[in-house]
Formats: structure tokens, C-alpha cells, sequence
């Protein structure tokens, strides 16, 4: 491991949900840190200034992935970069498998030029490595892999699947994450990729982001119902620490899939409603006639290597749902209440 003091670090996109978490554990460690946002001034950024050490160490550089001037400028430098601004949809389509398919236009154009424009701007300042945040939309999307299968680092998304079911989001990211790993070896740049499942976990940010809108349906009312599907989690301090290992850990190399467990959408909805059934969380399944829809297998064991023990799901749970309570994004039910009745949006 490497000492953090005196470090400089780039975080891409630093207002985002799973970046607010990366800048916080950096300057945490010691890290000097430039996150990069589209408009500093934005209210939505105000709570990086808040974070333990952001006064004395922590610069907002404004910066957009389609505009190479500003991130060259964001990352000269700096020793590292945490690349992971990209864009995520709040369509709030629910496509069954928890993550949202975007227009392309809007998903695929950032995503693959904004990273190509990072890895040349590590290039040219010569940083000592680039962790790229990819995801696991990036990885699993194959319809032609064996239901015994274990998905692991190997495992990529079918371009041609994703392109034809419109699932821009994966075919975003899998093109982008693609694109990185070409840049990256034709310029010698050092490069790590993590591949997230869904992250859920408190928000340090004001607003809610699209991974927790995946929860945050259950609990207002609007989704009356629950998908027979099954989607893995992570708690998003795991994901901001395993960011950080994978810099920190000097023999760190290739994909490093980021996962605790899988869970079908009637557990989730079993969990939530033990930790709080004021709330009006759906308890039939939209799809009562197919048979229930079976967890594919899944290695963690790369980040368990470098050093990550993962927080159990049911603990990134109930920590986004107090999230959201504290945010005043759901009513604090008070003791002996009737249950919630939201209004569906
Ligand atoms: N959350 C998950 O479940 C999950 C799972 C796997 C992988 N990931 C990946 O993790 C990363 C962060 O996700 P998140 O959940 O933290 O999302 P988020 O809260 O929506 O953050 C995304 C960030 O990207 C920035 N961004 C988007 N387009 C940009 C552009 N053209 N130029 C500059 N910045 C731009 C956004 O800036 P603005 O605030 O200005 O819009 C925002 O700060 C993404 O790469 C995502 O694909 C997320």
C-alpha cells in the first residue's frame, strides 16, 4: 500500500452518489482531492464542501466528460483519477432486472467519449493509475450464458443483445468500459476497472440517484407490485473503499467485480417491510404464472483478495431507507401510527 498523505486524486462527476463517497474516504485518508462537476455553483454539489477535510483539501473543478480541455485541466497533476462520472437515467422504467435502459443518445455518447477523454488526460499527466468505474451492466447482459454459469471477471455483456433490446445503459457501459481498456494499453496507462451491481446505501448527496429509486418505489406506493426478478447488491461504502483499495493496492490489475448477494425482488420486499412496515411496500408479485425467476451464481473473490469485507445486504437496506428518512425523501413514520399512505407520483 502507498501512504495517501501529500497524494493528489481526481474524482470524476464528484457530486454523484457513488463519487460524494469516493471524495469523502479519500480526504478522509489524507487525500488531496479535485472532483470534477458540470457547475460548482450548484446547490446539488454543496454537501462535498461539508465533508471532513474539504476545506483545506478538497478543490470543485468544473468540468465536462465531452469537453477534453476541462478535464485535462481537472486531472494535470493529479497521481490518480476515480473516473466515474457517466450518464445514469431516471427513466423511471423498471425493466426487471433494476436497472434502467436510458435513451442513447443521452447514455452511450458521454460514456464512451468522456472516457476515452479521461484515459488521454491520464496519459498526459502521466498519472500513476486510473480506476475506472464500470458496471456490472457491462458484464452480464448475455442471454446465451448457461444458467449455471458463474459470473465473474471474464463475463461480458452480448453488444448485440443490448443493442437489440435498446438496454442502452449496459451497451453504454460495456462499449465505454471496452474503449477504456484500448485507450488505455495504446497509451500506457495503468488502469483498473470495478464492476458494481446495483448500489444502495446512505445518499450524501441531496438528490436521489437512479439506484435508489429502485427502493425508493417500494416505499411510496407507486409500485404496486414487485417483478419476479433478481438483482444483486452492494453497499456503497464498500464500493467507495474498493475504489480506493484498488488504487492504493500496487498489484492490483484488470476487472474486479463488486457484489455482496443476490436477492429476488420478494425478499427485498420481505426485508423491508420486517425493518419498516409502515411503509406501503407491494406484497404480490406482478408475474404470478412463470416459474420464479432463480439468482444466477457470482464470484466476489478478486475484492475479497485486495483486502474488502462486504456489508451484508440487509444492512445497505435498511441504511438507505434511514437515508431517505433523514433526507426528508419519506415521511419518519412516529410510534403506533397507521401505515403510510403515499400518493403515487
Ligand atoms: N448506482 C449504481 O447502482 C451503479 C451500479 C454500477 C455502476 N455504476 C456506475 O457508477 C457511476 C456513478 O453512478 P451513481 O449511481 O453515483 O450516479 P449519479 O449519482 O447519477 O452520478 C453520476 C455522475 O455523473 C455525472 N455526469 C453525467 N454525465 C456527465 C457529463 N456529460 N459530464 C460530466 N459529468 C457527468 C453527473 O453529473 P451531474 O450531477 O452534473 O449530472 C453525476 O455527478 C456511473 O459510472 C455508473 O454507471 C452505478
Amino acid at each position: 500500500m502507498s501512504s495517501a498523505s501529500g497524494q493528489v486524486a481526481c474524482v470524476t462527476g464528484a457530486g454523484g452518489f457513488i463519487a460524494s463517497w469516493i471524495v469523502k474516504l479519500l480526504l478522509e485518508r489524507g487525500y488531496t482531492v479535485r472532483g470534477t462537476v458540470r457547475n460548482p455553483d450548484d446547490q446539488k454539489n454543496a454537501h462535498l464542501r461539508e465533508l471532513e477535510g474539504a476545506k483545506e483539501r478538497l478543490t470543485l473543478c468544473r468540468a465536462d466528460l465531452l469537453d477534453y480541455e476541462s478535464l485535462r485541466e481537472a486531472i494535470n497533476g493529479c497521481d490518480g483519477v476515480f473516473h466515474t462520472a457517466s450518464p445514469m437515467t431516471d427513466d423511471p422504467t423498471d425493466h426487471g432486472d433494476g436497472i434502467m435502459f436510458g435513451l442513447k443518445e443521452q447514455m452511450v455518447e458521454p460514456a464512451v467519449i468522456g472516457t476515452k477523454n479521461v484515459i488521454v488526460a491520464a496519459a498526459e499527466a502521466k498519472v500513476r493509475r486510473v480506476v475506472f468505474t464500470s458496471s456490472i451492466g457491462a458484464v452480464y447482459m448475455d442471454p446465451h450464458r448457461s444458467p449455471d454459469a458463474v459470473v465473474d471477471e471474464s463475463c461480458w455483456s452480448d453488444l448485440v443483445f443490448c443493442k437489440n433490446t435498446k438496454n442502452w445503459y449496459c451497451y453504454g457501459k460495456a462499449v465505454a468500459e471496452q474503449a477504456a481498456w484500448e485507450e488505455a494499453k495504446e497509451r500506457g496507462v495503468d488502469m483498473v476497472a470495478i464492476n458494481p451491481v446495483l448500489v444502495l446505501g446512505p445518499l450524501l448527496q441531496p438528490t436521489v440517484n437512479a439506484s435508489i429509486i429502485h427502493i425508493l418505489k417500494y416505499l411510496t406506493g407507486s409500485a404496486k407490485t414487485y417483478a419476479n426478478s433478481v438483482q444483486a447488491y452492494v453497499h456503497v461504502k464498500d464500493v467507495a473503499l474498493a475504489h480506493i483499495l484498488l488504487f492504493e493496492t500496487l498489484s492490483a490489475s484488470g476487472r474486479y467485480l463488486c457484489a455482496e448477494s443476490m436477492l429476488h425482488r420478494g425478499e427485498v420486499v420481505e426485508i423491508l417491510t420486517k425493518f419498516f412496515p409502515e411503509y406501503p411496500i407491494p406484497t404480490k408479485c406482478s408475474d404470478e404464472i412463470k416459474p420464479r425467476a432463480k439468482p444466477y451464481k457470482f464470484s466476489n473473490q478478486r475484492l475479497k483478495d485486495v483486502g474488502l469485507e462486504f456489508t451484508p445486504v440487509k444492512q445497505a437496506l435498511h441504511d438507505t431507507v434511514k437515508s431517505l428518512q433523514e433526507k426528508g425523501h419519506i415521511p419518519v413514520p412516529t410510534q403506533n401510527e397507521e401505515p403510510i399512505h403515499i400518493q403515487s407520483a
